[in-house]
């Protein structure tokens, strides 16, 4: 099923054609705005010839946001905004993105795309249970979903036993939310005599904001009796519907003619070759109110292919995400992502998944402490038992990641449980 059939399925010489077209005029777009103005002056006014010129254009990064707080990168007049979103950072200002009638349309379609992609139709009944406000999630979702034609339950998050409670009275299909906070419903409905597969009608889940490794898909697809899609998408590129899993879930789409996609080597800059891991840059392609050039994701991925995919589409496929660049663990001289710890973890069906990765400071040595709840029902209470599990899951952190990871185990439902983005690293470092 497809939204845009005609843009989704375009051959690559048409898609880059638009694509230079679209290039050319954001450039045009933001060439005396106060932010890019001096800068491409500097550059001395780069002309775009071909896409390859793109290189010529700076990158923008997160502080560039946060520096320009609060309306820097916005060109448009302020009469035809009509929505912002703001996503708090760990530390100083929000980075604010805004929006015109036309980018919130493009929003919508984009989501849209996605929703039809993974076999959503208007017969479905959506329930979008991720946070509404300054959050991207709730709203950017919602009116793609409307937009769709999809009866749509805007839940938001919390009050989990009425989540359940609207899934089963109105024989809600498909659900959008966290993959940590969907397997927690899951918990709670089971805890409260509502087997999720059994009693609920749920077919399709689309998970995101936050990476999920592909061993926890068999686990969301258990817990939920879903077919589970992977959502990304970021606040400074509209928010979520940016790419996503078509039903081949071999990578996900991400839509080109709405973005301009690199992926680059983060200490030269440059672009690397298709196939090869880097950090994700992407430029807007027809954004009106805040168009950024080669904004600096942070996110590691890489090309998986730019042939035509088997379910039509010739959009990109990306790997599914790794991390972010500022989520790498260095632990000893080893680069390891949270992502792969995850990978490991639900590849042994006694841990449950939740989980938390402590870091600390022994003596001149850093030490990764995997802190993982056991499931309710490999968990026996026996000595024996939890020091064989331990000492199996040390060493497959010891031959897959090449380090040596500590394992303490946690009683079943003791760990903290979170309603949007988990919280997985316990930074003791700086503490010591
Ligand atoms: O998380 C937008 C969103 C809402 C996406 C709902 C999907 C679903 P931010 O709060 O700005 O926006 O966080 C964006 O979250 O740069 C990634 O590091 C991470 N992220 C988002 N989706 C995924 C994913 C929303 N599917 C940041 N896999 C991004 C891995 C993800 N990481």
């Amino acid at each position: 099923m497809f939204w845009q059939e005609d843009l989704e399925t375009m051959a690559r010489p048409d898609l880059e054609k638009l694509q230079l077209k679209r290039l050319r005029a954001t450039v045009d777009r933001v060439a005396d705005s106060p932010f890019y103005g001096p800068i491409l002056r500097q550059r001395g006014r780069p002309s775009i010839r071909g896409l390859g010129d793109l290189s010529e254009l700076p990158f923008t990064r997160k502080t560039d946001l946060r520096d320009s707080y609060p309306m820097g990168l916005m060109v448009a007049d302020k009469k035809d905004l009509v929505r912002l979103h703001a996503s708090s950072g760990t530390t100083g200002k929000p980075t604010v993105v805004f929006y015109t009638r036309k980018d919130l349309d493009v929003w919508s379609d984009m989501i849209a795309r996605c929703m039809a992609m993974v076999g959503v139709v208007p017969d479905d009944v959506f329930q979008n249970i991720v946070g509404y406000g300054l959050f991207t999630g709730g709203l950017g979702f919602h009116y793609g979903a409307e937009k769709l034609g999809v009866l749509t339950v805007p839940a938001a998050t919390g009050r989990t036993t009425l989540q359940i409670e609207l899934m089963k009275d109105f024989h809600v299909t498909a659900v959008h939310s966290t993959p940590s906070y969907a397997l927690h419903l899951a918990e709670v409905a089971r805890e409260g005599g509502v087997d999720p597969v059994e009693d609920l009608d749920l077919r399709i889940g689309m998970f995101g904001a936050e990476f999920w490794s592909d061993n926890t898909r068999p686990r969301l697809e258990a817990a939920l009796g879903v077919d589970a899609f992977d959502s990304y998408g970021l606040s400074e590129m509209y928010g979520p519907g940016v790419a996503f899993e078509c039903e081949q879930r071999d990578g996900l789409h991400i839509w080109e003619d709405i973005f301009l996609t690199e992926v680059i080597d983060t200490k030269t800059g440059e672009q690397v070759g298709e196939g090869e891991e880097g950090e994700l840059v992407l430029t807007t392609l027809v954004r009106d109110a805040m168009p950024l050039l080669r904004y600096r994701t942070g996110d590691i991925t890489r090309v998986l292919s730019s042939e035509r995919c088997p379910c039509g589409r010739t959009h990109l496929r990306l790997e599914k995400f790794l991390g972010r660049t500022d989520d790498m663990l260095k632990i000893r001289g080893v680069n390891v992502f949270p992502s792969q710890i995850e990978h490991i973890l639900m590849e042994i069906p006694e841990l449950s998944e939740n989980y938390h990765i402590e870091l600390e400071t022994r003596g001149l040595m850093d030490e990764i402490t995997v802190v993982s709840e056991i499931g309710e029902r490999a968990f026996t209470g026996e000595v024996a038992d939890l020091v064989n599990l331990r000492q199996r899951v040390e060493a497959t952190f010891a031959s897959k990641i090449g380090l040596r990871i500590k394992v303490r185990f946690a009683e079943p439902g003791t760990l903290e449980r979170s309603t949007g983005k988990a919280k997985r690293i316990v930074d003791k470092r700086r503490e010591e």
